[in-house]
């Protein structure tokens, strides 16, 4: 049952509305704007009433609380008579109001405004709940995908998710917004997936590759991209599958792309997975210190990786944060 709020210093107002709305409605009333924010702070509001004239906080302060404190519930104003243009316009552009009435108002009316606003409510939250079960069902296709490739590299499930959260430090230090940044850390974790598409023979010969054979590991990346389907969603995914063996300076596979040409996602990616490969113990070599790798990486900036990528993941390294993931995963 929906539960709303009803704000008015007029008992008798309150009480109007109590009787008219609680049949369908649960109903929480507050005399005041004190009592109001209480109740605001205190448990979930679908929807509030809320008249203009009360004493202590005025209406457009218990509305802007409720604004900001819960922002889905719907806000409807009651004014008692004569309200300044600039404070409704207040009310429209700031509060956000979903509808503005004056007393005497027509209960029918607000009855309707009330079923109407709820139902635009429901259908906000059943659109928010698709949507992320849509998120969860696309990283859960990230995951499930790595999964399956498991076994076929050296890449376990650890160096895929350090890949992961250095990606998205790093990613976050270049001045990417939060979501995007994590979005391309779930994504980098795809960068060799087109490994699947290598056969075993080559991907676990234990000796050096013929050079045939390197001919077909670097197909991977442009594997990778055929396997990554062409969601959206997955762009990213396909963009550090096929950079993610460029350099900067143009010399890398499979398309000699120099500097900015490689897409920002998969130099940074590139980064973060050749720091991994070096700071963690593979068949054939020991992991490097931490400080060892970082220099490695600092050599090579300008040349395999991008020079402004190399300042922000040492800026990572001084304040720790390579560090911390490293431990954390
Ligand atoms: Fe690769
Ligand atoms: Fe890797």
């Amino acid at each position: 049952m929906y539960t709303l709020l009803i704000v008015d210093d007029d008992p008798a107002i309150v009480s109007l509305l109590t009787c008219s709305f609680r049949k369908s409605y649960q109903i929480i009333s507050a005399l005041n704007g004190i009592e109001a924010i209480t109740i605001l702070n205190k448990q979930p509001i679908d929807l509030i009433i809320c008249d203009q004239e009360i004493p202590d906080v005025n209406g457009m302060e218990v509305l802007s609380y409720a604004l900001k404190v819960q922002p889905d519930a719907i806000r409807i104003l009651l004014t008692g008579g004569y309200i300044h243009v600039d404070d409704l316009l207040k009310y429209i552009n700031e509060v956000n109001i979903y509808k503005y009435f004056k007393k005497p108002w027509s209960q029918a009316d607000l009855k309707l405004s009330v079923a109407r606003a709820l139902e635009s409510l429901d259908l906000k939250r059943d659109l928010r709940e698709a949507r992320d079960l849509f998120e969860s069902a696309c990283k859960d296709a990230v995951v499930m995908l790595c999964l399956a490739a498991e076994g076929k590299d050296q890449d376990t499930a650890s160096h895929l998710q350090r890949v992961q959260n250095y990606t998205e430090a790093l990613a976050i230090a270049m001045g990417i917004g939060k979501k995007e940044a994590e979005h391309m850390g779930l994504m980098s974790m795809l960068h060799d997936i087109g490994k699947l598409a290598v056969p075993d023979e080559i991907l676990k010969k234990p000796g050096k590759l013929t050079d045939e054979e390197w001919d077909v590991m670097r197909e991977h990346p442009m594997a990778g991209v055929r396997i990554l389907s062409s969601n959206p969603f997955y762009e990213v995914a396909r963009e550090v599958s096929a950079g993610h063996h460029e350099n900067f300076d143009g010399t890398g596979y499979p398309n000699n792309l120099c500097g900015e040409e490689t897409p920002l996602s998969a130099r940074i990616v590139k980064l973060a997975d050749v720091f991994d490969a070096l700071t963690t113990k593979r068949p054939y070599k020991e992991a490097w210190t931490m400080a060892d790798a970082v220099d490695y990486i600092e050599s090579f900036s300008g040349s395999m990786f991008d020079p402004t990528i190399v300042e922000k993941f040492k800026m990572l390294h001084l304040d720790g944060t390579l560090e911390r993931i490293k431990l954390s995963a």
